[in-house]
């Protein structure tokens, strides 16, 4: 059920994909490229001060080595009870791609829930909670060096 509704969902990404995003052009952060921890976390608050209408964020957890892990909730509230889709990127440390793909979804959604019904809809019947960097300890580790052995932060963090 969950897998067939992400599938419905990444559809209407991609299909948002080339669309002009309305707002976030004239604001400099680059999806094309890969983003450290601390600018993440700057991205999170952005999207929370730019969109308060649609998105939060909540602290559910502390790492080990007492970071706070984030999530950004983003949905248009409804009197109607709403279904709840929960995303973790960023579990492995070294793989980047994953913190860049949730930041992208998150970027189309918000770009696009305005002008787009189907967004907007979506956006009325489901809440998101999304964690760009869930093993953020990990993901820290890996950008302090990149000469570091990849395959020791994935058996150690
Ligand atoms: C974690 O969040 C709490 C509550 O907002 C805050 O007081 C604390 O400074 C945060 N810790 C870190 C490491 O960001």
């Amino acid at each position: 059920m969950l897998g067939s509704v992400l599938a419905v969902l990444l559809i209407l990404t991609l299909q948002t994909h080339d669309r002009a995003v309305e707002g976030l052009e004239q604001w400099a952060y680059d999806y094309t490229k890969y983003h450290t921890m601390d600018e993440i976390s700057e991205w999170m608050k952005t999207m929370e001060r730019d969109y308060p209408d649609v998105v939060s964020s909540i602290i559910y957890g502390n790492t080990y080595e007492k970071r706070n892990i984030t999530l950004l909730k983003i949905g248009l509230s409804s009197t109607d009870p709403k279904k709840m889709i929960w995303m973790d990127c960023g579990i492995h440390a070294r793989e980047w791609i994953a913190p860049a793909f949730c930041q992208h979804f998150v970027k189309e959604i918000l770009g696009s829930y305005k002008t787009d019904p189907k967004i907007g809809e979506m956006l009325r019947h489901l809440d998101f909670y999304i964690t760009p960097v869930l093993n953020m300890d990990g993901y820290v580790y890996s950008w302090k060096d990149n000469t570091v052995n990849l395959q020791y932060i994935y058996k150690q963090k």
